[in-house]
């Protein structure tokens, strides 16, 4: 009985050890976010041990969890959901039922999962994007894309650009009936980065005949070059995405060869010949002080490093939208970001949105003492009301604006 009573107390300890990790303070309905995160990284240990042992790739068990949260097309009284495809790829449709004498808007979303995860059809994306053409009384477009580490770059993005200039072709949006001049690009983390490279893209294609009117960024990743910004050394650890989890994303979206990730890791992937796009990402010019703290930019040169001239692709504006120069980010539409203070991916939506501001774009920033990836959570067991205040701000700016 005595050894039965001491082995639950270990147990318990052992299990409230493992669950809890100390939060900021002014993290609201914290304990829900641990048992959340607990689930996660749960999950990431698994991979962990099974990609260690020779079983899976880590990848594929993380893929699990998509799998786990798959739905069907399920029309509902207001939104006819639909499987398609648009230039061959795969997209989920969401058409309001009730039928409209004006011409509709139109979203074109791309869900997240770090180029490696996710699908429209998972029931957190299903949801807000369901609610989206509800609320709006819209189309919307829900993107699917071949995932890393299978395919790597560009694959993704050519994916979400072939969608997205299917869509923009006048006669496919009379089709739909859609209002050319009142059509978005959204995304969220890995899609918010496709959603910002796709939006770039398709202003200098000259094959394009319709472009959106505006974007919408959710704490989107936009640049691979510095992995040390203040945010990922201040948020290595916080729940949902941490900092050794993105790099994971970063390097598996280029390339399996895991010296890439030890390299990410420890910041030193670059070339001297990237030092000309630094400035695009110079945190200390960029970031408020509040972000900057007492971190000191170490100039992050790296002349031996071979990896940007094996993949190019980590500095190709279309897997980094960020490292392009005013004159092109200048030319894009009325953009909304939101950003998280506790995100390792914070500082490059920050710097996003400063760097449009400076150069003539109206930007709407839209800040939370939260985690990454947060949005999501608005149904049992993972709802939180700063999601619900998140998504709300979010569709009113989409409703004001588009
Ligand atoms: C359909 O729209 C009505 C009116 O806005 C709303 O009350 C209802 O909850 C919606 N149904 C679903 C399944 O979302
Ligand atoms: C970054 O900005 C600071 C302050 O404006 C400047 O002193 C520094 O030279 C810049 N670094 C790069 C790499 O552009
Ligand atoms: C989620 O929480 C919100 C308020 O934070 C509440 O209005 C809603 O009913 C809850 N939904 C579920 C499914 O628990």
């Amino acid at each position: 009985m005595a050894t039965k009573l001491l082995c639950f107390l270990l147990a318990s300890v052992l299990i409230a050890y493992y669950v809890y990790r100390p939060l900021p303070e002014n993290i609201e309905e914290g304990w829900k976010v641990m048992i959340l995160d607990t689930v996660l990284r749960s999950v990431g240990h698994m991979a962990g041990v099974a990609e260690l042992l020779g079983l899976n790739q880590y990848m594929e068990v993380m893929m699990l969890l998509t799998a786990f949260e798959h739905t069907a097309p399920i029309s509902d009284e207001n939104v006819t959901v639909t499987d398609t495809a648009f230039n061959n790829v795969p997209v989920r449709l969401y058409v309001p039922t009730k039928p409209s004498k004006k011409l509709r808007r139109a979203v074109i979303y791309i869900h997240g999962g770090g180029w490696c995860l996710g699908s429209p059809a998972m029931k957190a994306y299903d949801h807000l994007t369901r609610w989206t053409a509800d609320r709006l009384n819209a189309i919307v477009v829900s993107t699917d894309y071949r995932l890393a580490p299978k395919y790597n770059f560009p694959a993704q993005f050519e994916d979400a650009y072939a969608v997205a200039k299917y869509f923009l072709q006048k006669e496919v949006l009379t089709e739909y009936g859609v209002d050319p001049n009142r059509i978005c690009v959204a995304g969220d983390s890995a899609g918010g980065n496709l959603a910002a490279a796709v939006t770039q893209q398709l202003q200098d294609d000259i094959e394009v005949e319709v472009r959106p009117k505006i974007q919408a960024l959710i704490y989107p990743a936009l640049q691979p070059l510095d992995l040390d910004t203040p945010s990922y050394r201040d948020n290595s650890h916080m729940p949902i995405l941490s900092k050794s989890l993105m790099v994971r994303f970063w390097s598996e979206y280029f390339t399996v060869d895991k010296a890439l990730f030890n390299a990410m890791s420890s910041n030193t992937h670059k070339l001297i010949e990237s030092n000309h796009l630094l400035r695009f990402i110079n945190w200390t010019d960029l970031l408020p002080e509040k972000m900057k703290k007492i971190h000191t930019y170490s100039n992050i040169q790296s002349g031996t490093s071979e990896f940007t001239k094996k993949y190019p692709g980590i500095l190709d504006p279309r897997a980094a939208p960020l490292l392009v120069d005013d004159a092109k980010l200048s030319r894009l539409p009325q953009t909304y970001i939101l950003t998280c203070m506790y995100d390792v991916l914070r500082d490059d939506g920050v710097m996003y949105a400063q760097r449009l501001k400076k150069a003539g774009v109206q930007v709407t920033h839209d800040h939370y003492d939260t985690f990454h990836g947060v949005l999501l959570f608005v149904s049992s067991p993972a709802n939180l009301s700063i999601a619900h205040k998140m998504r709300n701000e979010y569709i009113n700016w989409l409703n004001e604006k588009l």
